[in-house]
């Protein structure tokens, strides 16, 4: 697909980290760039500063999600680009001693849904809701007529400790990426999602520097951490090349990550 000032795109995620890199990268190229997040002021921040239009939306919502489209669409017409970004974590044995007192607990199921509906069910909500729109839009080269890219995470594959709720999402987005990209090829829509390694984004500034230090010495090589505009450049590179379709792959530095 060739970007520039005829596309719209639509960004979750997309107030912070990976997701405001790509709008950022989609920006640049002239495609005209709705952020969608739930961080209001940091989305708007990032909408102003790229010219584009940030969408207050929760995608665990169906109304929010469907908002988040019509807004995006009246200011920009029918997006041909979406990037999924938006997404969160959190790390719990499935069942544990406590330390005090050694009273045995479990993961609770509200917490692993949460996540869930979150990384997976958001993901799909958003493609399902996007994919919709694109239908009614003209085929360009190749009959081309949208392209999607999602982001799972290494842990997909080698989930640490405390990651079953983040892995088993982060693996249903990759599970998904083939069948979903089968779905719509005879729509001319292309589906393709990016499986992270350790990326330098808000997510980790909370992290001490010697334990991002410790993250970046773990990585092979190059023995750092991601930079956000690295995966802008795949997530591109997908949306790009005609002929990336139903690919999951890792962008991590060679990494495979440890049990803990
Ligand atoms: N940073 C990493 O090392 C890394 C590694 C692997 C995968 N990932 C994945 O990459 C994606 C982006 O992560 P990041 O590192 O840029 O983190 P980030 O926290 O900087 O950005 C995530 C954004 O998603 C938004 N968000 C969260 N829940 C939402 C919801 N319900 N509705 C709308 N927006 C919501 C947040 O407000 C935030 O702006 C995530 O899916 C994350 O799991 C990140």
């Amino acid at each position: 697909m060739k970007l520039d000032n005829n596309v719209a795109a639509v960004v979750t995620g997309g107030a912070s980290g990976l997701g405001a890199a790509t709008a950022r990268a989609l920006a640049a190229k002239g495609v005209k760039v709705a952020i969608f997040d739930l961080q209001k002021e940091k989305g708007e921040a990032v909408a102003a500063e790229i010219g584009g239009v940030f969408c207050e939306v929760n995608v665990t919502s169906d109304e929010s999600v469907d908002a988040g489209f019509a807004k995006a669409r009246a200011a920009h017409g029918q997006e041909r680009v979406l990037v999924n970004c938006a997404g969160t974590g959190n790390a719990v044995k499935t069942a544990s001693r406590a330390k005090e007192d050694g009273s045995i607990r479990h993961f609770p199921l509200e917490a692993f849904n949460w996540v869930i509906q979150i990384n997976l069910v958001g993901t799909f909500r958003c493609i399902a809701k996007s994919a919709a729109g694109m239908l009614t839009l003209e085929p360009q080269e190749d009959g081309e007529r949208g392209a999607i890219v999602n982001t799972a995470s290494v842990a997909a594959e080698d989930g640490q400790i405390g990651q079953a709720a983040y892995s088993a999402s982060k693996g249903g987005v990759v599970g998904m990426t083939l069948p979903i990209a089968r779905d719509l090829m005879g729509e001319g829509i292309r589906v393709n999602t990016i499986l992270p390694g350790i990326f330098d984004t808000p997510l980790l500034a909370a992290a001490p520097q010697p334990v991002k230090d410790a993250l970046a010495a773990s990585v092979p090589f190059p023995k750092r951490l991601g930079r956000p505009e690295e995966y802008a450049n795949l997530a591109l590179c997908m949306i790009e090349t005609g002929y990336f379709n139903g690919e999951d792959v890792r962008l991590d530095g060679g990494i495979r990550m440890a049990p803990r």
